[in-house]
């Protein structure tokens, strides 16, 4: 949240968060209505059963055999009637929907159009066999069993004969129906089940939802913080239970700041008060361990353990709260309370990590290849205050031949916060400053919020307000009037599809569309959404009334956590579409939502400069992946705060491995661009971000991958080692992508070494001093230094790094730069890798225009290690496969013009750690080449040693090509 300078100076001895400001659940009337029926249902413990059941002569299996619908009653309402339906899906997922049929009003149940990328297509293999108690189905192709039990109704995901998930086992599911206010509650006994018990253990309800022997929650009306929700519609939440039994860790559920083990919310020694609240929210100086809703949302969750990972996506955008336990060590139970709209469940069978990740991203997309220069280094700070401020930064850091892509301007270059309008004192120029900022092949990020400062001579907000496309207050007509940066304000209805090719009109360049639209501006500019929860400073807990009114008349309260994700998605697709062809986009968003990975990057919001921060954030932003946001990270240097240059040169050694790397600042901290450090922290910062750079290719094959496949570019090591329970609770290491780099950035003060887990038996080395690790198969814990100027980066014996290890002043000077091999041989002297090159701008990919390489290094017994170079798409049998979907085919003969752009690109080195042996000769196509080999260092203890390393200085050998490199002995 955002407060005067008065008050934000007067907080900042606390850098507290102010938990009165938001709601717990005890505050929140459906919440604990929610917390209230599980805590009667284990009170009840055994005998607890729930209310609802499936009419069994009412099942209906569709002609396809792969979907069903049953009428549900509960026995609390028996005249309220559910429609349930089951759906199996090709790729082994499953979906559960529950509605009410002809309720008095309609639940929202357009949140997975939202979320979706398209309808998952129905299995042909599955076929529903009904009993008289239940019906389910086998997946022929993974065995995995889907049974939906009558009474009490019950659903679960089965595998080799055991549940792996289960929804509704401990009765908690519950869909308030909507009523009339003074409507009386029907008094109805226990209804008996088939089995002739009975089966609510549950008093008759005297008022609806009468599981409380205290006050009654309030249900038509609730206040908070001085501000009332009226809640027209009334009561309609959304209760359900999901267990993953067998399963002991559960990840996801972004964004909360906490550890990626989810800690437990309830149950015995619950580590938080609260369950994990889902609500979009801008909180100010948030806790760094805690439950507490943050400014994104993604209802996923991962259940692993041994045997297998399972997911469950709740395709849910209302408020949501989910209680964790653990009751026993290898269980898991979540508790999910959601304030409205239907239940539209998937479950995930996994039965990998990948696996999970690639349903989950067949469901709701992969995430987008962000353009080249996103991945670099971005230096932001509010407020770059002028267009010489702007000149000054950039030039400072050449002065100082420190790299960076991208240069961002803060709220401050808008007059009055009228975003898309200069301020023409300080920014007299801006077309001849974002050119002079690309002229060195960089770019700029300008902010644009989602609030329109209602003044009528600020075009932007007139033509919003005059084609009707703003948000509406509860009344249902006028428009919304909230608080933010530029007073009273207005916000466009992004529900509105008349709003998308409007917002997009704003932002073309050229020509003139008869309405506002930014002149001053270029293609190299990319954009910035912030407070897109939205933040409002005088709305509920420093958002938007949960009645205001969107298109179709959805109440506010139905779309809060989608809301953010349309901003970003139509500022995507506006900027996308600024040129024909279009372009990729990028736009970073402060709110998040299942399928903003489609669209652009995402950062951890406000953090602050301390060390406890900046350890949170590794995980958050290994959660955020797992649930999909793999583009994401935090603020380097902690936005509140003035950072020691330790913990600043800490920070940044952290944000170079994260996928979205940004220095940000509060506007009270001091300037802390990395130039303005002393030696020898300048230094430091200068190599980490040169690392970064030369890096940049492992980090660009990594983001294909993820937008291929849908697998995070960050994997936490549960996820590469899936069946060591050793790594299900690392969060604090990680690799990068499938390149075999494994980091453990240091986060805390007056660190010299650290411990790194390996997981496998094979050999692990130092990235810039060969030193050998030796792992073990049961799992050892290496020390590895960590001296200020030391990054503990690890490459996994078997991997080929690519790397271009010439320093730039940006990413796009090395284009045309040649590329290092490191080749790391594992205990076999065996090692293999990729490299993914485009445009780094355009859609051509999508055609074909682009270099994958495939590089093997391979040694049979006393024979020559062989280093090749292949074609991935020969490799691939010329399939070009993208979201899941074979594209365009490629190949060696298609027409590529980026391969012709690229085809003199050498490869100036390779490096070969790990050898046994010391070379005889090595040779390109017969001919001898130059190398030199240096003896590994002896071991002092068996697990450490150098490498031996041979290094082959200009093999001749171009990067688009086919070669093979043989080393003989
Ligand atoms: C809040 C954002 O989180 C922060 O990064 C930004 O600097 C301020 N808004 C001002 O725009």
């Amino acid at each position: 949240m955002w407060l005067p300078l008065a008050l934000v100076l007067l907080a900042a001895d606390a850098l507290a968060v102010k938990r009165h400001d938001f709601k717990t659940c005890e505050q929140s009337g459906f919440c604990k209505r929610g917390r209230a029926l599980a805590a009667r249902a284990k009170a009840a413990s055994s005998t607890w059963k729930s209310p609802y059941s499936v009419d069994a002569s009412s099942v209906a299996i569709s002609a396809q055999k792969s979907s069903f619908t049953a009428s549900v009653v509960s026995s609390l309402y028996p005249e309220i009637k559910f429609e349930l339906e089951v759906r199996a899906h090709d790729d082994g997922t499953f979906r559960v929907r529950m509605d009410e049929v002809d309720g008095l009003r309609k639940r929202y149940d357009e949140t997975a159009k939202w979320a979706l990328i398209r309808e998952p297509t129905l299995s042909d293999a599955i076929s529903w066999k009904q009993t008289k108690k239940e019906i389910k189905a086998t997946n022929p192709k993974s065995g995995v069993e889907f049974r939906v039990q009558f009474a009490p109704l019950r659903i679960a995901l089965s595998r080799n004969g055991k549940e792996e998930v289960v929804l509704n086992g401990n009765g908690l599911l519950h869909m308030e129906h909507f009523r009339l206010k003074d409507e009386p509650s029907p008094e109805q006994p226990p209804v008996e089940n088939q089995e002739g018990e009975e089966q609510v253990v549950m008093e008759p309800p005297v008022k609806p939802n009468a599981w409380f022997e205290g006050d009654q929650p309030p249900q038509w009306e609730e206040s908070f913080g001085g501000q009332t929700d009226t809640k027209p519609k009334g009561p309609e939440s959304l209760s359900l239970d999901i267990s993953f039994p067998g399963h002991g860790h559960l990840y996801g559920l972004p964004e909360h700041a906490t550890r990626m083990d989810l800690p437990t919310t309830t149950g015995e020694n619950a580590k938080y008060k609260d369950p994990y609240r889902l609500y979009n929210l801008d909180v100010f100086e948030y806790e760094a361990d805690s439950e507490m809703a943050l400014y994104g949302a993604v209802p996923l969750v991962h259940a692993h353990s041994t045997h297998s990972t399972v997911g469950v996506f709740n395709a849910i955008g209302s408020e949501t709260w989910v209680d964790v336990d653990h009751p026993t060590s290898d269980s898991t139970e979540t508790h999910w309370i959601s304030e409205s709209g239907i239940m539209d469940v998937f479950f995930l069978p996994g039965p990998t990590p990948d696996d999970v990740f690639m349903q989950y991203a067949r469901l709701t997309g992969t995430p987008a290849l962000p353009r080249h220069f996103a991945l670099a280094y971005h230096q932001c700070r509010w407020n770059y205050i002028s267009s010489t401020d702007v000149r000054e930064v950039q030039a400072r850091f050449d002065q100082d031949d420190i790299p960076f892509d991208v240069l961002w301007l803060d709220i401050a270059y808008a007059p009055n916060h009228k975003y898309f309008i200069w301020d023409e004192k300080t920014f007299p120029d801006p077309v001849d400053m974002f050119n002079d900022v690309a002229a060195f092949g960089r770019k700029m990020v300008v902010i644009i919020d989602p609030h329109l400062k209602k003044d009528t001579t600020y075009p932007v907000y007139k033509s919003a307000s005059e084609k009707g496309l703003l948000v509406k207050p509860a009344s249902g007509s006028g428009e919304y009037d909230g608080w933010c940066w530029p007073g009273s304000s207005a916000w466009v209805d992004y529900f509105n599809p008349a709003s998308w090719d409007w917002w997009q009109g704003l932002f073309k360049i050229e020509g003139n569309n008869g309405d506002f639209h930014w002149r001053q501006s270029t293609t190299d500019v990319f954009i910035w959404n912030d407070m897109n929860e939205p933040s409002v400073f005088n709305g509920p807990e420093i958002t938007m009334p949960k009645t205001n009114i969107h298109h179709g008349g959805w109440e506010h309260r139905d779309v809060h956590n989608i809301n953010g994700m349309l901003f970003q998605n139509a500022t995507a697709q506006a900027v996308m579409h600024r040129t024909d062809p279009p372009q990729r986009p990028f736009v970073l968003s402060r709110a998040f939502f299942p399928g903003s990975q489609r669209l652009g990057a995402i950062w951890t919001g406000d953090n602050l400069g301390t060390w406890e921060h900046m350890a949170i954030g590794i995980p958050m932003v290994l959660s955020n992946g797992i649930a999909g946001m793999t583009f994401s990270g935090a603020d380097v240097g902690g936005f509140f705060g003035n950072p020691d240059p330790e913990m600043l040169t800490r920070w940044y050694q952290v944000g170079a491995f994260a996928p979205f790397f940004r220095a940000h600042a509060h506007i009270d901290t001091k300037r802390r661009e990395p130039y303005l450090l002393d030696e020898p922290f300048k230094s430091i910062i200068r190599d980490v971000i040169r690392l970064r750079y030369s890096l940049l290719p492992v980090w660009y094959t990594a983001f294909r991958q993820a937008s291929v496949s849908g697998i995070p570019v960050l994997r936490p090591q549960y996820t590469v080692f899936p069946h060591d329970p050793k790594g299900f609770s690392l969060d604090e290491q990680y690799y990068i992508g499938s390149s075999g780099l494994l980091v453990k950035p240091v986060t805390a003060p007056g660190i010299a070494e650290t411990e790194i887990y390996l997981a496998e038996a094979q050999p692990y080395y130092n990235y810039f001093t060969a030193k050998i690790y030796r792992g073990k198969r049961s799992g050892t814990n290496v020390t590895v230094p960590a001296t200020l100027y030391q990054v503990p980066l690890l490459i996994r014996g078997g991997s080929i790094i690519p790397t271009r290890e010439r320093p730039r002043r940006s990413s796009a000077l090395m284009a045309r730069d040649p590329f290092t091999l490191r080749i790391a041989l594992d205990a076999s002297e065996q090692a293999e890798g990729e490299l993914y090159l485009d445009d780094g701008n355009s859609y051509e990919y999508e055609k074909g225009h682009l270099v994958w390489r495939k590089f093997t290094a391979s040694k049979v017994a006393k024979g020559p290690l062989k280093i090749t170079s292949e074609d991935m798409a020969a490799l691939q049998g010329g399939k070009n496969v993208v979201d899941g979907v074979d594209v365009v085919p490629f190949g060696s003969q298609a027409p590529n013009a980026f391969r012709d752009a690229v085809q003199g690109v050498r490869v100036e080195n390779v490096l070969v750690y790990g050898l046994k042996s010391r070379p005889t000769k090595v040779s390109v196509g017969g001919a001898e080449i130059e190398w030199e080999f240096t003896e590994g260092a002896a071991a002092k203890s068996s697990s450490e040693g150098t490498a031996t390393i041979l290094r082959i200085r200009d093999p001749a050998v171009k990067i688009v090509n086919d070669w093979s490199i043989e080393v003989a002995f």
